[in-house]
Formats: structure tokens, C-alpha cells, sequence
């Protein structure tokens, strides 16, 4: 019987799509059967159907999108005996100062507002900052950000992507250890 997944996620530009994407390859890879959906186009409507639930947001101003925190509330009781993975994306894995400060407000506080839930693993990705991505509020804010990463005078890139895929792909890896390996 193949393992059924659920990837679902919240996203404002994008950048935390292609994470669940790359995260249900890997799984479908390992066998599973895997459904991809983003919680601000489509909806998840019974839980039973899946083995392993992944929810993840992308990070805006300290906050995960409302989709995804919405679908925790309303299933919480049909997840605390689930199989159930969280990640986040979001720009202070670049900024080790900040970086255990945000997996602890990112991650630990939601887990700990569900306390019935225990995932078997939490994600904690870098972003994307594209300003052609961005709205007219969040383009200029964007462009400032992109400067962030480079000297005062010098010509930033276009956009600053944190994502690391090989680091993507192992936490997916980890979340259906292949059966016939060794390890
Ligand atoms: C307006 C704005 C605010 C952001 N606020 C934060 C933040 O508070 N903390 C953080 O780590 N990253 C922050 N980021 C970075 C995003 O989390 C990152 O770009 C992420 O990839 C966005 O995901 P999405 O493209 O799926 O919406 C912010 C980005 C923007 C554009």
C-alpha cells in the first residue's frame, strides 16, 4: 500500500510553492502518493484520506499565512493521530543572530498553541525575495531587503534566493526513511 501525503502550504510570492513541490518529488521518489495543494487556491477537505499531513508557510512580518493556521485549528483533533510535518520559509535562516529567535517564534509557538499535535518534524527553510514578485505595497520593501545583502554603493542582485534545496531534500527524505537503506 503506498503512504498518501498531503503537501499543503500558504503562500504571498510563491517561493513556498516550489518548496512543496520539490518536498512531494522526494516523497513520490520514496513510492508515496502524493497531492499538493495550495490553501489559498484550493481546498482540503477530509484528512482521513492521508498518511502524513506536511503543512508550511512562507513568513511575512513575524506570521505564517491564515490558510494553513486555519486548516491546524479546524483538524487539530484529526491530526494529533496523524503523522503530521510543519515547515516554514522565510529570510532569517540568513541571519544567525536572528535564526533560533525565529524557529522558536516561527515553529515552537505553533506547535506549542496545538499541543495534541506532535510532528514527527519541523522545517526551517530560507526564502525568496524577488521584487518582481512583490504587490505595490511589498515591491519597494523587497527591493530593500535584496539590498540588505549586499555592501552600501554596490549593485544588488535581482532577487536573493535562500532556499536550499539540498536541505529541502533531506528533511523530505527524513520524512519517509527509505526502507531498504542501511541507515
Ligand atoms: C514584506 C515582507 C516581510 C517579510 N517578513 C519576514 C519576517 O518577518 N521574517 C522572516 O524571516 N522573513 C520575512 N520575509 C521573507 C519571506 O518569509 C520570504 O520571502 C519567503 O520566501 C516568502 O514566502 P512566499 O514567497 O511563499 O510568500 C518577509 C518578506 C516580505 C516581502
Amino acid at each position: 500500500m503506498h503512504e498518501r501525503v498531503l503537501v499543503c502550504y500558504g503562500t504571498r510570492y510563491g517561493s513556498t510553492g516550489e518548496i512543496a513541490e520539490n518536498i512531494a518529488e522526494v516523497l513520490r521518489s520514496r513510492g508515496a502518493e502524493v497531492e499538493v495543494v495550495n490553501l489559498k487556491k484550493g481546498r482540503v477537505r477530509n484528512l482521513d484520506a492521508y498518511d502524513l499531513v506536511v503543512v508550511g508557510s512562507g513568513i511575512q512580518m513575524g506570521r505564517w499565512t491564515k490558510e494553513p493556521l486555519n486548516l491546524i485549528r479546524k483538524n487539530r483533533e484529526a491530526l494529533s493521530h496523524k503523522k503530521v510535518a510543519f515547515f516554514v520559509s522565510c529570510l532569517s535562516v540568513a541571519k544567525p543572530e536572528a535564526c533560533e529567535q525565529a524557529q522558536r517564534d516561527y515553529l515552537d509557538k505553533i506547535v506549542s498553541e496545538f499541543p495534541e499535535i506532535r510532528p514527527i518534524s519541523l522545517g526551517f527553510f530560507g526564502g525568496l525575495i524577488d521584487p518582481t514578485r512583490g504587490n505595490f505595497m511589498t515591491k519597494s520593501i523587497m527591493k530593500a531587503l535584496v539590498q540588505s545583502f549586499v555592501e552600501e554603493g554596490e549593485e544588488p542582485p535581482e532577487y536573493v534566493d535562500l532556499r536550499d534545496w539540498n536541505q529541502i531534500r533531506e528533511w523530505a527524505e527524513g520524512l519517509m526513511p527509505d526502507p531498504f537503506s542501511d541507515s
